[in-house]
This record gives structure tokens, sequence and C-alpha cells, in this order.
């Protein structure tokens, strides 16, 4: 059965860098499809080279959030919900092109994230949904599912805990078959801080149909590992003398 990873991904100054260590990781993994959404209004020629360089399989798509979902600037990074519509529309590309007979497990991968090869193994044999713990998140060292008797029974987790599904993006992945069945399940692009997850999950499955992973959620195999954002100075005042480094120069 195939795997489709959904990554949203939008253009700043460590997109090339997240994607090269992305798609690094994927090209180790068998019968994988990657679903790249680019928040923007075009492809972008950075996207559309790496993709093709990459030799995966993949489907390029994009959408731009809308201007009034998107964070500013200077809004502090939690303000807004990210990568929705990307994921969404994902979730139509998938519904408008796989039929039921298709056999896969969906898995949302943000561009930045860090993923072990062991974890696509986890995530082959989802039936309907398969959950495990994301380390370095929610202020914790790791968040994990609590599994009795191989049952998901509740979250170890400290931040909004009365969540349906105190999960993280990475922390789970769901059967293609169950999306095509639900086909109105999407993420909500005005859920709540931390509800995203949520949104889409509390539309497909319930708490005791979970299916851990990962030796009954007691291994890390993703880290929701973020990246610095460059400083820019020296190439700022480089610029104002008109000695600015090389724009042909891709980073
Ligand atoms: C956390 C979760 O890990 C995300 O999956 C979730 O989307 C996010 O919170 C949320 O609440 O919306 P965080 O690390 O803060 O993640 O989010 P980012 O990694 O900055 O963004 C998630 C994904 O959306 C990334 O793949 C990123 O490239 C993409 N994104 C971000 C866009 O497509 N557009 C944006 O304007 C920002
Ligand atoms: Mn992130």
């Amino acid at each position: 059965p195939m795997i489709y990873v959904v990554t949203p991904t939008y253009a700043r100054l460590v997109q090339k860098a997240e994607l090269v260590r992305l798609s690094q990781t994927l090209m180790h993994v068998k019968n994988l499809h990657w679903i790249v959404v680019e928040d923007s209004p075009l492809k972008t020629q950075l996207v559309s080279e790496l993709l093709a360089q990459s030799h995966l399989r993949f489907t390029h798509l994009h959408v731009e959030t809308p201007k009034e979902h998107k964070r500013k600037e200077s809004d502090p990074n939690w303000l807004k919900p990210r990568g929705v519509e990307q994921r969404n529309l994902a979730l139509q590309w998938l519904r408008e092109n796989r039929q039921l007979s298709d056999q896969g497990t969906v898995y949302f991968a943000d561009d930045d994230n860090t993923y072990s090869l062991q974890l696509f193994d986890e995530i082959r044999s989802t039936k309907r949904v398969s959950v495990w713990p994301v380390g370095l998140v929610g202020g914790l060292r790791f968040e994990r599912p609590l599994v009795e008797n191989g049952k998901v029974v509740g979250f170890y987790t400290a931040w909004k805990p009365n969540r349906p599904f105190p999960v993280d993006m990475a922390g789970f992945a769901v059967a293609l078959q169950l999306l095509l069945a639900n086909r109105e399940a999407r993420f909500d692009l005005l859920a709540e801080r931390g509800y995203l997850e949520s949104s889409l999950l509390q539309s497909l499955v319930s708490l005791e149909e979970l299916e851990p992973k990962a030796n009954n959620c007691t291994k890390v195999l993703v880290w929701h590992t973020r990246t610095e954002k460059p400083k820019m100075k020296q190439e700022e005042l480089l610029q104002k003398q008109g000695l600015g480094s090389d724009p042909n120069i891709e980073v």
C-alpha cells in the first residue's frame, strides 16, 4: 500500500533547506507519494525544480491562504492556524483522483519536522487512524497517547489537555479509505489554537478506535523541530551599499 505524505510549504529563507532535508528522508521510503501544496498564488520555480530533481513520485499543488487568515510578519507564530487550506486541497485531490479500492495511508508531514525512517514502517499498516508519540512538542520532551491492553485510553499532554484529540499533526495518520468514505472530513480554518488536528479527527474516529503504533506509543520516531529564522543583518547592510549577495544564486 501507498503512503501519501501531505506537506504544506511556503516561501521563506529556509524553505529550500527544509524541503531538501524532507525530500532526502522520503527518498528512502518505498511506495511513497509526496503531495506538496504551496501556500502561494502560483507554483514556484524553486519547489517545481526541487520536486523534478528528487525522483520521488509527487503531486504539486498550490493554494494561497486567504489574506484574512494569513499570519502577518508582526503576528506571533501561533495566532493563526498554518497549512490548513493546503492540507484541505490535498484531501480534495485524493478524493478526486483515488478510489475506495485504492489502498493507502495519508500522513500530514510539515516541512520542518524531523522524521525517522522507522515511522513510515509503522504508518503503513494503518486501518483507520493510527497514533504515536511526538518529540519536543507542547512544552514537553514528548507528548504521547497512553495505551492500556493495546488500546488508547488517554494522552500524556500538558497543554489544553481537554482537546478532543490532543495530538500534534505529526502524531497521527489516516487510512485513505476512511478519508474517501468521509468526504466532508476536513481541517477547520477557524479552529481555535490547538484544535486543528481535532477538527479533522473528530469526524473520523473515536478515541477507542485509535491504533497505537511505535511499540504501544513508547518510542519517539518524529520530532516537532522548528528552524530558527536566519538573521540577515549583514546582508541588509551590504545591500544598502549596493553590495548584496548575487540574487541569481538560490539558497
Ligand atoms: C504546529 C503543528 O505542528 C502544525 O502542524 C499546525 O499546522 C500548526 O501548529 C498550527 O496550529 O497551525 P508549527 O511548527 O507551529 O506547528 O507550524 P509551522 O511548521 O510553522 O507550519 C505548519 C506547516 O504549514 C508547515 O509545513 C509550513 O511550511 C506550512 N505553512 C506555514 C504554510 O503553508 N503557510 C504559512 O503561512 C505558514
Ligand atoms: Mn513546524
